[in-house]
C-alpha cells in the first residue's frame, strides 16, 4: 500500500521509516524543494520525497504531521481532489505559537471545538482519524514498553477508516482506544499537553498513555 505523508518534521520522518520498515511504499511531502537531499539522507532511499500536493496524491493512506498552526493551510493549498475518500492519519495538535506556562502547553482551539474537526469541516469528504498524537516521536514505531502495549486514542467519523487506522496502530505497537466521532478530538488533542508536562517540567519524556479496562 502506498503511504503519502505531508509532514517532513520529525514525526513525518519518524513514520516514513516506520512505513518502511513495515513494507509500505512511502512519500514524504514538504514544502520546501531546499530539504528534499536532507530527507532522502534521513529517511532513506526507498522513500520518496515531493510537495505535499505530490504526496497527497501519491498516497492510499495519508499522514497529516505538519506544524499545528499551518495544518488548516496545508490541507486547504492540497485541495480536495487529492483527499477526498482517503482516510488521513491526523498526528496534529493545535498548539499556539507561545511558551507554555509551567510546563503546560498552550492550545488555539477551545474545549468546544478541535483541529481536527476543523480539518474534517475543510474537507467533508476526507476521512479523518486522530493517531499519534498522544505520543513523542521516540515511540511512534514499535515502541518497547517491556511487553506492554500503549494506548493510542483514536476517533473520527469514519468507521471503516479507523479500522484500517486501527490494524496500522497494531503494527506500530500500539493498542487502539476508539473514541467516537471527530468531536472526541477535543478531548485527544489536550492529551499531547499532558504528555508534554512531565518533559517540559522535569525533561521527562519516555513514557506512553495506557488505558486499563476490567
Ligand atoms: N514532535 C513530536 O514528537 C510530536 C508528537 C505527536 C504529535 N506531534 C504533532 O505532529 C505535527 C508535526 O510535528 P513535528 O514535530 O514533526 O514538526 P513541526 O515542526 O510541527 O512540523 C513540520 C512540518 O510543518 C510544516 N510547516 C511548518 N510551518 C509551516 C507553514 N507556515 N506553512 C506550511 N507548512 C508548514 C513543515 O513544512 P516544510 O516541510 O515545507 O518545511 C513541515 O512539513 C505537529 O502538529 C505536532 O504537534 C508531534
Amino acid at each position: 500500500m502506498k503511504i503519502g505523508i505531508m509532514g517532513s518534521g520529525i514525526v513525518g520522518q519518524t513514520l516514513a521509516k516506520g512505513f518502511i520498515k513495515h513494507g509500505y511504499h512511502v512519500m514524504v511531502g514538504t514544502n520546501n524543494p531546499g530539504k528534499h537531499g536532507e530527507l532522502k539522507e534521513k529517511t532513506g532511499s526507498k522513500v520518496e520525497v515531493g510537495s505535499f500536493a505530490e504526496a497527497a496524491k501519491f498516497g492510499e493512506v495519508l499522514i497529516l504531521a505538519v506544524k499545528g498552526t499551518a495544518a488548516e493551510a496545508v490541507v486547504k493549498s492540497v485541495g480536495t481532489d487529492h483527499l477526498k475518500g482517503k482516510t488521513i492519519l491526523d498526528t496534529t495538535n493545535p498548539i499556539e505559537d507561545a511558551p507554555p506556562v509551567n510546563g503546560v502547553l498552550k492550545f488555539f482551539t477551545t474545549l468546544d471545538d478541535s483541529l481536527m474537526e476543523r480539518l474534517q469541516k475543510l474537507v467533508p469528504g476526507a476521512r479523518f482519524v486522530k493517531a499519534f498524537s498522544c505520543i513523542g516521536n521516540l515511540f511512534m514505531v514499535n515502541p518497547d514498553f517491556g511487553g506492554v502495549l500503549p494506548t493510542m486514542f483514536i476517533c473520527g467519523n469514519d468507521e471503516e477508516a479507523k479500522k484500517q487506522v486501527t490494524r496500522i496502530l497494531a503494527q506500530f505497537g500500539f493498542e487502539s482506544a476508539d473514541m467516537g466521532s471527530a468531536e472526541a478530538a477535543r478531548a485527544i488533542e489536550p492529551l499531547c499537553m499532558l504528555w508534554c508536562i512531565p518533559g517540559l517540567l522535569r525533561n521527562s519524556w519516555t513514557h506512553a498513555f495506557k488505558l486499563l479496562k476490567k
